[in-house]
């Protein structure tokens, strides 16, 4: 099946539908989890978001956040969600190719996110090793993913990590 589909840099009209994506992919669950604690420091870089559009309906949603640790900076990809009508259709793929696109052309040196291996790893992502990096709530560390754009980029993501707004400039 193919379906219409229009990608758009997302818009402030879009947050109510990007909402209710996210509630029905994931549930009041997700308000516990480690990214959205993360993400919960500070604002999400709308220009380097994106939403698929059926018509004037948000389908799929694809959000990205600067974030930090240690000296190294990054976007953190999430949350990524689709309408379960529009699933396995290339959307997901399509979502994370743009914002890493976008990522690159912006600069950014490294995109990470909390996601299951076997979807991101096709996408460009690989585990970071475990004991490199750490989230203000537990998480499952075999699911920490990194795309590196600048080399040597995801090596200076060390410690803690949070959104970027939160963390002290640190030398680089
Ligand atoms: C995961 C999700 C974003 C994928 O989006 P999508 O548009 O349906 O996926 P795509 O069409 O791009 O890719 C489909 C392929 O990915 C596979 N896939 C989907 N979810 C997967 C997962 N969690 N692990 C491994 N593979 C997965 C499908 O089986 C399919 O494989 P195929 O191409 O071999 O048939 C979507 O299913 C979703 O919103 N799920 C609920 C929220 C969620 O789990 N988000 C990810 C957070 S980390």
């Amino acid at each position: 099946m193919t379906a219409a589909v229009n990608y758009l840099p997302e818009d402030p009209a879009h947050d109510a539908e990007i909402e209710h994506i996210n509630e029905e992919a994931f549930g009041p669950g997700r308000f516990a989890r480690a990214a959205y604690k993360i993400r919960e420091g500070g604002p999400h870089e709308r220009a380097l978001s994106f939403v698929a559009l059926n018509g004037d309906t948000v389908v799929a949603s694809v959000r990205m956040t600067r974030v930090a640790a240690g000296a190294g900076r990054a976007l953190m990809l999430g949350p990524l969600a689709v309408r379960p009508t529009f699933k396995n259709l290339g959307i997901g793929r399509r979502l994370v190719a743009m914002a890493l696109e976008a990522a690159a052309k912006a600069g950014v040196p490294a995109v990470l996110l909390v996601g299951d291996e076997p979807y991101y790893g096709p996408l460009g992502f690989k585990k970071i090793p475990r004991g490199q990096i750490s989230m203000p709530r537990p998480v499952d560390l075999d699911r920490v993913l990194s795309h590196e754009i600048a080399p040597g980029a995801v090596a200076k993501l060390t410690g803690m990590i949070d959104h970027e707004d939160k963390v002290q400039a640190v030398p680089a």
